[in-house]
């Protein structure tokens, strides 16, 4: 099949919990000048209004239901669920367990495939997630894995709740982490993985300025 040529251009970053690719895509995004999508948090606001209505996080079809009817809107880097403000909400890490754990179901992830694909427009989308390559934009121009090592990606988790005030332990952290790792990761239906041609970019030992310049320089190869 051919790809129309006239679609706007895709830079699709996937990868783990807490690998930094959030900040990384949202910045790529803001120089290229490009439109930006956290799809991160479309599970996230499945997670939360899901609990807050008691829809049981093992009832697929009810689920399913509630991703296709919500009233999402993005604006300069808030979030609204049914016009209420839930940027900070949808950050907790309980809300990003119980979307992880939703995220496996087919029913969900069908409801939220056409909201995905809304998100491309000109003159072009830098989107993050998990099955971004793989499934939602299988024709993006440029593929990334982003990734770090579970001990980096920890420490930066532990340092962000202790920024914002909230108590955390190392070692409990590390071990949701691997357990989301996992979930992601051995789920049946678009689960995480590097697709073929996708860039290898290990954040471990990296600044955010060194990941975005990477990335920003892959791109720009692609117009040599
Ligand atoms: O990127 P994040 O941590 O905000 O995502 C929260 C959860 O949502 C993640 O653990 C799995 C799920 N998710 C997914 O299954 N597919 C995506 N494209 C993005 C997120």
């Amino acid at each position: 099949m051919k790809v129309a040529s006239n679609l706007p251009p895709v830079i699709a970053i996937d990868g783990p919990t807490a690998s930094g690719k959030g900040t990384v895509a949202m910045r790529v995004a803001a120089q290229l000048g490009f439109h930006y999508l956290d799809s991160g948090a479309l599970y996230r606001l499945v997670a939360l209004a899901s609990d807050k209505e008691g829809i049981s996080v093992e009832d697929p079809s009810a689920l399913g239901h509630l991703a296709t009817g919500m009233q999402i809107i993005f604006r300069d880097g808030e979030v609204l669920l049914a016009g209420k403000d839930v940027t900070e909400l949808i950050r907790e890490e309980k809300i990003g367990t119980r979307a992880s754990q939703l995220a496996v179901y087919p029913e969900v992830r069908d409801a939220l495939l056409v909201l995905q694909r809304s998100f491309r427009e000109q003159p072009g989308l830098v989107a993050d997630g998990r099955d971004m390559a793989s499934r939602i934009f299988t024709d993006a121009v440029l593929k990334v894995y982003l990734t770090a090592s579970a001990q980096a990606r920890t420490e930066r988790r532990y340092k962000q709740l202790i920024a914002k005030g909230i108590s955390a332990r190392m070692d409990v952290l590390l071990q949701d982490l691997q357990e989301r790792d996992a979930r992601d990761t051995n789920r049946g239906t678009a689960p995480l993985q590097r697709v073929e041609g996708a860039y290898l970019l290990d954040t471990s030992d990296l600044s955010v300025d060194q990941a975005v310049t990477q990335v920003l320089n892959w791109y720009a190869k692609l117009h040599h």
